[in-house]
């Protein structure tokens, strides 16, 4: 069987998720998974600082630094190999991923996205969801494909929009779900507890 157990995970930003994934691994809530390494495109962001707290190795690489796309991603891939790393996480990751490494890591790579996906896939899908005037919007955990937030759905969590909602109450609220949901999703796939089938996905309890 596939070993899903040691984990990278993918941040661009804040790394809040990848400090709620690192609370759960300390709290025994991450099914057996290990964070084994942090992949960063912006060195300064903070999830580095937060990486380096929490004792997790970080592969801080600016992709302009490379040729391509592809060859930035060739060297994550080596590391990836290196460190035995059977499942990526990606926690605001800011980047459309190739094939490079999307190949090796075929269902494989998790993303987790702040609206109930397919609505208001890309960037800033809090403010998308607003501006339409949903009265309902929510967190999706999905497989990664080629696509921008177009693999197949794991899990998806509710939550309702407030008619006195700014993008920062509602941000708040969607952050807490995420950092409820990620977590008990990587921990079913480090368990081995989550399916494919087509475009179908299955958790088990
Ligand atoms: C989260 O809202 C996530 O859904 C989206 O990017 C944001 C990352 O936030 N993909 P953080 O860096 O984990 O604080």
């Amino acid at each position: 069987m596939m070993d899903y157990s040691r984990i990278a995970v993918f941040a661009s930003g804040q790394g809040s998720n990848f400090a709620a994934l690192a609370q759960a691994q300390r709290e025994g809530r991450l099914g057996g998974g290990t964070i084994e390494l942090l992949v960063s495109d912006r060195p300064e962001a903070l999830v580095a600082r937060r990486a380096q707290e929490a004792g997790v190795p970080a592969l801080l690489l600016r992709p302009k630094d490379f040729d391509s796309r592809e060859q930035y991603e060739t060297r994550i891939v080596e590391e990836l190999h290196q460190r035995g790393i059977g499942l990526i996480v990606l926690a605001g990751y800011m980047r459309l991923i190739t094939p490079v490494l999307l190949s090796p890591y075929e269902g494989r790579i998790i993303n987790i996205h702040p609206s109930l996906l397919p609505a208001f896939a890309g960037k800033d899908a809090i403010g998308q969801a607003l501006a339409y005037g949903v009265k309902l919007t929510g967190v999706t955990v999905h497989f990664v494909d080629g696509g921008m937030d177009t693999g197949p759905v794991i899990a998806q969590r509710a939550l309702t929009v407030e008619d006195d909602d700014t993008a920062d109450t509602l941000a708040e609220r969607i952050h807490r779900v995420e950092y409820e949901l990620y977590p008990e999703v990587v921990a079913a796939f480090a368990a081995g507890r989550v399916g494919l089938n087509g475009r179908k996905a299955t958790v088990r309890q």
